[in-house]
Parts: C-alpha cells; structure tokens; sequence
C-alpha cells in the first residue's frame, strides 16, 4: 500500500472584535482538526489594521473595516493542518453572510456575521499571505531557536 505524507500547512486566523460568538468558533476550530499553533487576543492599532488590510487601501469600505477591527479584542490564530489555507476559507464561507447562507449554510459566516463589514472571522487567502501576516501578527515563528540541552556542534 502506497501512503503519501502531505506536509502540515499553516494559515492566520482571526475571530474579529464583537462576534460574541468566539467560543463556538474556537469549537469549529477544534471539530474540523485545525491546530490550534498560536493564539493571543490583541487590540489592533489604527495603524496595525490598515497595515494588515493594506491590500484593501483603495476600497470604499476601508475606512469602516479598520474602525470595526480595533473596535475590540481580535483573537489571533496560526492554525495548523494540511491544506490549512483553503480549509480555514472553506470553513469560513463566502464574505457576504447572506451568499454564505444560501452556498454555505454550515460555515461560519453563515451562522455568525452581522452583515459583509462585521463578518466575524478573517482567513489568509494564499500561503504567501499567511506567512506574511502571520509574521505581521505573531513575529518571526518560523526561525529556528536553538535547542540548549544539545551539545554544542563540532567546528
Ligand atoms: P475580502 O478580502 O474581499 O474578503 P475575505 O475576508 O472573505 O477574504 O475583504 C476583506 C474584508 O473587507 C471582508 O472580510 C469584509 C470587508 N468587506 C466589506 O466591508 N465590504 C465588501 O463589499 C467587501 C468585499 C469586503
């Protein structure tokens, strides 16, 4: 029997401020396997909200998702699973909560956003942008620490 090893994959989360709904997003997180690798809740700076959303710069709505983001707590993730990024966005659904109820009416969009602005959760939408903000978020994970109790290489 043939088995392939797919490497784990990660992806950055967040639950946005005022869903009142985080623990039952968090149960989701668990249910669909996701690796919880990284989490802090943080109030977002004007500054840090626009420069996460900084694709969004020219947008009609820029100016109210960045208000509606440092509104409150955000909760950060680095979820972890294979095929995380396109996963988390499955899990997720579309960004209008009233196409997600009629495409996806399990996701949480669907079950949890107020309207298109106040959508409850936010999800990489490629690798490159989840190492990216991940690093914005979280810092430099990625780099290797080195590990103490080894003994010191030969040189
Ligand atoms: P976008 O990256 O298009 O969607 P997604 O979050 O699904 O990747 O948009 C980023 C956020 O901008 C979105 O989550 C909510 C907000 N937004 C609006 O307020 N109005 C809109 O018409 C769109 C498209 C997005």
């Amino acid at each position: 029997e043939i088995s392939f090893f797919f490497p784990p994959e990660d992806t950055l989360a967040v639950i946005k401020p005022d869903t009142q709904h985080k623990e039952e997003i968090l149960e989701e997180i668990q249910a669909q396997g996701f690796t919880i690798s990284q989490l802090k809740d943080t109030i977002l700076s004007r500054e840090m909200a626009e420069e996460f959303y900084k694709e969004h710069r020219e947008k009609p709505f820029f100016s109210q998702l960045v208000d509606y983001m440092c509104r409150g707590p955000c909760t950060m993730l680095v979820l972890t699973k294979e095929n995380a990024v396109q996963e988390w966005r499955a899990a997720m659904g579309p960004t209008d909560p009233d196409q997600a109820r009629l495409t996806a009416p399990e996701s949480l969009r669907a079950r949890f956003a107020k309207d298109v602005l106040e959508n409850a959760v936010h999800g990489s939408s490629n690798t490159e942008h989840a190492d990216q903000k991940i690093k914005f978020i979280f810092g430099d994970i990625g780099e290797i620490i080195p590990d103490t109790a080894s003994p010191p290489l030969e040189t």
